[in-house]
């Protein structure tokens, strides 16, 4: 399993979690979501507008948890066209350490000893995000390396992707890029002295769209990647949510710059897998 995520980049393994806890966790974001009241924020996540880009919204939202919209949520009137949970993009980014149940799903002997076999040090799960890529809405994600915006030197980013629900094609499953892992980290997202998000193009070789592979994830699935995998997806049009937990792991033993856009208070130290 090793040598073939070295070769791909992407580690699919079925049945990792039980549909129990796919289900538990879901029905605790639904708890989540009924005491989140729309009207009070509305900030839109969107990978095809730089908006939340200058939201500080979304700049400090790194240790907590916070609601972001997808783009098509509201109509003409400014109403939401379908039922809160499936007017949102996602939840982020620290459940894992503020929700007790997020927490006890996020750090568990197995996700340790996946962590322990690719050879952290000395693992930190720096964000958690609940994705709900919602029927009809749910937004494209463009193609990107997650050491985007999850920088550290050397890099160190490995992203841990949960299937709470079937992904497939037809609801906008990840895609990804076989091998393509082993070239260069395209941009470098970051603050700028204005506390503005910024991209730094560090190598203008375009992604090979043609060569991407779907990776389709029935419910209990866990996905690990590589931060320097590319992956996209595409947008739900179907009829049926796609529903996805994931988190993302640094090394602690690596340089954490502290002008990455996702910065924690003191109060919110980082933790490993172990409970
Ligand atoms: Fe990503």
């Amino acid at each position: 399993m090793l040598a073939d995520f070295e070769e791909h980049g992407v580690l699919i393994l079925r049945d990792f979690v039980s549909l129990e806890a796919c289900k538990a966790l879901r029905q605790r974001m639904q708890e989540m979501v009924d005491a989140f009241d729309p009207g009070t924020v509305r900030s839109v996540f969107s990978t095809t507008s730089d908006a939340h880009q200058a939201d500080d919204y979304f700049i400090t939202s790194g240790d907590k948890i916070r609601f972001f919209l997808e783009a098509g949520a509201f109509d003409a009137d400014g109403s939401l066209r379908q039922a809160k949970v499936d007017s949102l993009n996602k939840v982020g980014h620290a459940m894992h350490d503020l929700d007790p149940v997020f927490d006890a799903f996020s750090r568990t002997p197995e996700l340790a000893g996946v962590a322990d076999s690719l050879g952290f040090e000395q693992p930190g799960i720096i964000q958690s995000m609940y994705i709900f890529k919602p029927p009809r809405i749910g937004g494209e994600v463009v193609c990107h390396q997650d050491s985007t915006y999850i920088y550290t030197e050397p890099e160190s980013c490995v992203g841990f992707w949960f299937a709470l629900e079937d992904a497939t094609t037809e609801n906008g499953c990840m895609r990804f890029i076989p091998g393509a892992h082993r070239a260069p980290l395209r941009k470098r997202n970051f603050r700028n002295d204005q506390g503005r998000l910024v991209n730094e193009i560090l190598d203008g070789t375009p992604f090979d769209l043609a060569d991407t592979v779907p990776a389709e994830a029935p419910a209990g699935t866990l996905v690990v990647f590589d931060g320097r995998a590319p992956h996209y997806s595409g947008p739900n049009l179907s009829d049926r949510s796609r529903h996805a937990y994931t988190l993302h792991v640094i090394d602690q033993a690596c340089h954490y710059p502290a002008n990455n856009w996702l910065q924690r208070s003191d109060e919110l130290p980082l933790r490993g897998f172990l409970p």
